[in-house]
C-alpha cells in the first residue's frame, strides 16, 4: 500500500505531480479562456459584489491561506484577511453579506474550522471551502466547494494536500480576477500556460532534490533551525518549520526574512542552520542581503532558489537549485525541498514519520 516507499509521507511527496494534475483536471480549458470551478456555486455577479475575503484555517491549511492572500489580492484586487480558525470563531469577526469566507481544510472535519464556517454563515456571509475529503462536514455545510482531489493523505504531516490547496487558490484567484475584471486576457493566458507545465516542473523539482538526504546529514546534530522567506515565500518558510517540528521534533521557527533584524538575529551563531527560500521575484535582492547578514554572524545558510547563477555558490553553505516557473506558482515548487528536508531529518532521527507523537491526522476536538 506504500507503493514501494518506506513511508506514506514519502509516497505522498512523490505523488504530487499526479495529485496536482488531478486538481487541474477539467478546470483549465484548452483555449485558455477561463477557469471552471464546477462546485463553487457563486455567479459572476456574486464574485463581483464581495468587498472583503476572509481565509480561515488551521495548521498547514492556514499556511496555504497565507499564500492565498497574496494570490487573491494580486490577481483579483480585493482585500483579504487571513485568520486562524480557533481565533476567528471566538472573536466576533466582522462578517456581513458583502464578505466571502473561505475555509481551507484537508480533512473537512477540523472542529475549529467547522465552527468558523458556522460562525460566518450565521452572520449572513457566503462561505465556501477548499477541501480534500469529498462529502466531509465542512464541504457539506459550505455554500460551495473546490475539491483539491489530492487523493487520500495518510501521513499525519500534510504534503500533497498542501500543494494542491495552493493550486486551488490559484484557480480561485483567477476565477475571481476574471469576474472582477482585474485580470487581462494576457495575464490569465500566461498563468494558465504555466499551470499546464506545473506537474512536470514538480517532477523536475523532485529530481533536483535527490541529494537531500546528504544535506540533512550535514545538519543532523542541529537542535534548532530558522526558515526565512519573503512575500509569497514567507508562508513557505513557516510551513518548512512546521514540517520539521512535527516529524523530527527539532525546534524550528519560520520568519519573514525582513523581520530577522527585529529579534531573531540574536539567535544566530555557528550552531544555527538557516534555510532561506530565495526566488527570483521583486524581493530576491532583499532576501539575498538577509542571507549575507546571517553569514556575517557565522550562521550556516542553506538556500533554496530558482536562480541558476553560479555566483550564488560562494554565498551560502549549501545551494539547492530548483526549476523556475511563474512567480504565482513558485510556492508549489519551493514546498517540495522543505518537505523532503523534514522527511530525511525525521528518518535520520528514527522518529515515527507517518504517526508523529501527540498528533492526529484530523483534529476533531477544539
Ligand atoms: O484537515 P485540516 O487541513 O483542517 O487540518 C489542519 C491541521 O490540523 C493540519 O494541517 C496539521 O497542521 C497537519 N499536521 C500539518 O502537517
Amino acid at each position: 500500500e506504500k507503493g514501494g516507499y518506506r513511508h506514506f509521507m514519502l509516497k505522498e511527496i512523490y505523488e504530487q505531480p499526479r495529485a496536482i494534475a488531478d486538481t487541474l483536471a477539467g478546470r483549465i480549458p484548452d483555449d485558455q479562456a477561463d477557469v471552471v470551478l464546477e462546485g463553487l456555486g457563486l455567479s459572476d455577479a456574486e464574485l463581483q459584489s464581495f468587498r472583503k475575503v476572509f481565509l480561515v484555517a488551521c495548521g498547514t491549511s492556514w499556511h496555504a491561506a497565507l499564500v492565498g492572500k497574496f494570490l487573491i489580492e494580486k490577481l483579483a484586487r480585493v482585500p483579504v484577511e487571513v485568520d486562524i480558525a480557533s481565533e476567528f470563531r471566538y472573536r466576533d469577526p466582522i462578517v456581513d453579506e458583502g464578505t466571502l469566507t473561505i475555509l481551507i481544510s484537508q480533512s473537512g472535519e477540523t472542529a475549529d474550522t467547522l465552527a468558523a464556517l458556522r460562525e460566518a454563515k450565521g452572520k449572513q456571509g457566503k462561505a465556501v471551502a477548499i477541501c480534500n475529503v469529498v462529502d466531509s462536514s465542512i464541504a457539506r455545510e459550505s455554500d460551495g466547494v473546490i475539491y483539491t482531489h489530492a487523493g487520500p493523505e495518510i501521513g499525519v504531516a500534510s504534503t500533497k494536500a498542501f500543494t494542491t490547496q495552493l493550486v486551488a487558490f490559484i484557480l480561485l484567484a483567477l476565477r475571481l480576477g476574471r469576474a472582477r475584471k482585474s485580470l487581462t486576457d494576457e495575464r490569465l493566458g500566461s498563468i494558465i500556460a504555466a499551470l499546464k507545465t506545473l506537474p512536470s516542473k514538480i517532477q523536475d523539482t523532485l529530481a533536483a532534490c535527490e541529494h537531500m538526504e546528504e544535506i540533512a546529514r550535514i545538519y543532523a546534530q542541529a537542535t534548532d533551525f530558522l526558515f526565512l522567506g519573503r512575500g509569497n515565500q514567507y508562508p513557505i518558510a513557516l510551513e518548512g518549520a512546521l514540517k520539521l517540528k512535527e516529524i523530527s521534533y527539532i525546534h524550528a521557527e519560520g520568519y519573514p526574512a525582513g523581520e530577522m533584524k527585529h529579534g531573531p538575529i540574536a539567535l544566530i551563531d555557528d550552531q544555527l542552520p538557516v534555510v532561506v527560500v530565495a526566488t527570483q521575484n521583486e524581493s530576491f535582492e532583499k532576501v539575498f542581503s538577509n542571507m549575507e547578514e546571517v553569514r556575517a554572524r557565522g550562521g550556516q545558510v542553506v538556500v533554496i532558489t530558482d536562480c541558476a547563477d553560479d555566483g550564488l555558490k560562494g554565498k551560502a553553505d549549501v545551494v539547492l537549485p530548483i526549476p523556475s516557473i511563474a512567480d504565482e506558482l513558485m510556492p508549489v515548487l519551493t514546498s517540495i525541498p522543505l518537505q523532503l528536508l523534514a522527511y530525511h531529518f525525521a528518518v535520520l532521527r528514527g522518529t515515527d514519520v507517518d504517526q508523529p507523537r501527540n498528533l492526529a491526522k484530523s483534529v476533531t476536538v477544539e
